[in-house]
């Protein structure tokens, strides 16, 4: 069966960009399947950088098939942007659609995004403000707009009237701003109509078809199991469920056309935004890990917070996924600690726990339980052949591959498309 899926195991940003690039070069279809433009993949190829949000990171593939799928949000002034970038670089980005359900991040879910944020004061979730949890809670609300109503644009206007009134209630009452013009709003999607318009597909056939004509399709996760929406840090999340059970409703497909699920691990943690990271380090040790590893957000530019890898997340991303394989990442970036910690479990009240609780006091509680690993102090980064990188860096491998349970099939020691070991073949 050839239905692949790639998802984060940990708070995002684990290089599924860069696995997914490279898987690409085989498959004939990607599809996004939930998030929106909060994703910021970095694909990295001869040295030139391209930063994707909102198009699956295979687009660089020109012979794949790239679909926006249904379970995406979309803001199309991004999208549009996003297309025109590419062209500019040469690319004539006609293998790049959208889904007709996938739902619109409209300009009030932005505002309400970046005021929510601003109202919660100490509370807040440190969202990315692009109108993510906004949109969802009108798509769930019934009250969203999907592709298929911005097409018939009649109908769009008088839809818009309607919801706007009662938007911009809710900004100039509650929040106190001046109201959005519906004029200006209804002139804005005009424009874009036409380039929506070519690229709007009915995907549910298109991928189902693909996958029963034994077409090699990739399901591409934004995000990451600890910020899903039911099994994550709640309510420090997104607003989607960014694992292989979200593919099934995001993208139109039966679980049982699902062959591999593939967990992108960074060898360390990160996480931007507010909500509970046990394995949190503040010291000299986190600023090291940061600076080697630039890791500040492509969304946003804020700092990532930086630990040791948690393999207590990574097995409970294990759990919901059903992982079949691991890529490692960025285990390149640990090659200059003389040791190396591993969080194994959670010291609450006294007790160690080995899963992740559903409480966030418990959470914040929570002390790290580690195991000590003896670090390798050497760069790995030329090394292409798994017998070749040194003991201590294939011992740390092999307590991933033991303490989960999954195989570890690549390992990814820097940001270009050959810049990898391959244990075991994944497509
Ligand atoms: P994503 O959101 O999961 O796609 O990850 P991001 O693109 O936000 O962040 C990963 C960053 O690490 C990007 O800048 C990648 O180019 C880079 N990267 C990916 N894999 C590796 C690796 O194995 N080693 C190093 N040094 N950098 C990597
Ligand atoms: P990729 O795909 C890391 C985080 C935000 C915030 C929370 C909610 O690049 O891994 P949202 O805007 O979604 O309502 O914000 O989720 N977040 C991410 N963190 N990587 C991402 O995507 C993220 N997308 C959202 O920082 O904490
Ligand atoms: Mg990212």
């Amino acid at each position: 069966m050839p239905g692949y899926v790639v998802v984060g195991t940990q708070w995002g940003d684990e290089g599924k960009g860069k696995v997914v690039d490279v898987l690409s070069k085989k498959v004939d279809c990607i599809v996004r399947f939930q998030g929106g433009n909060n994703a910021g993949h970095t694909v990295v190829v001869n040295n030139e950088k391209h930063i994707l949000h909102l198009l699956p990171s295979g687009v660089l593939h020109e012979h794949a098939t790239c679909i926006i799928g249904p379970g995406v949000v979309i803001d199309p002034f991004v999208l549009l942007e996003e297309i025109s970038i590419l062209q500019s670089k040469g690319m004539a980005c006609d293998h790049i659609y959208i889904s007709d359900r996938a739902h619109l991040i409209m300009p009030y879910h932005i505002l309400i995004d970046t005021l929510e944020e601003k109202y919660a004061g100490e509370n807040k979730i440190g969202t990315t403000k692009k109108g993510i949890g906004p949109c969802y809670a009108d798509k769930y609300a019934r009250q969203g707009f999907r592709v298929h109503e911005l097409l018939d644009f009649e109908h769009f206007k008088s839809k818009l009237k309607t919801i706007l009134e009662k938007k911009n209630q809710l900004l100039t009452n509650l929040y106190q701003e001046e109201p959005l013009s519906y004029e200006a709003m209804v002139e804005q999607f005009a424009n874009i109509l036409p380039e929506i318009q070519k690229r709007t597909m009915e995907s549910l056939t298109y991928v189902n078809e693909a996958l029963d004509n034994q077409k090699l399709v990739l399901f591409e996760g934004a995000q990451a199991a600890m910020l899903d929406i039911n099994y994550g840090t709640y309510p420090y999340v997104t607003s989607s469920s960014p694992t292989s059970a979200g593919v099934c409703a995001g993208a139109g497909v039966a679980p049982s056309k699902i062959d591999r699920v593939i967990g992108v691990v960074k060898a360390y943690s990160t996480r931007v935004g507010e909500g509970p990271f046990v394995s949190e380090l503040h010291d000299e040790i986190g600023e090291h890990i940061r600076q080697v590893g630039h890791e500040f957000g492509a969304t946003t530019g804020r700092s990532r917070r930086c630990g040791w890898l948690d393999l207590n997340v990574v097995k409970h991303a294990t759990l919901l996924n059903g992982l079949s394989d691991l890529v490692i990442t960025k285990i390149d970036i640990l090659s200059d600690f003389e040791e190396i910690k591993i969080c194994t479990g959670y010291e609450i009240d006294g007790n160690v726990i080995h899963h992740i609780p559903s409480s966030l006091r418990d959470l914040e509680k929570a002390k790290p339980v580690y195991t000590t690993l003896p670090g390798w102090k050497q760069d790995i980064s030329d090394i292409r052949d798994f017998d070749q990188l040194p003991e201590n860096c294939k011992r740390y491998v092999k307590f991933i591959e033991e303490y989960t349970g999954v195989r570890v099939s690549m390992i990814s020691v820097g940001p270009e498309r050959n810049h990898n070991i391959y244990l075991y073949p994944l497509i």
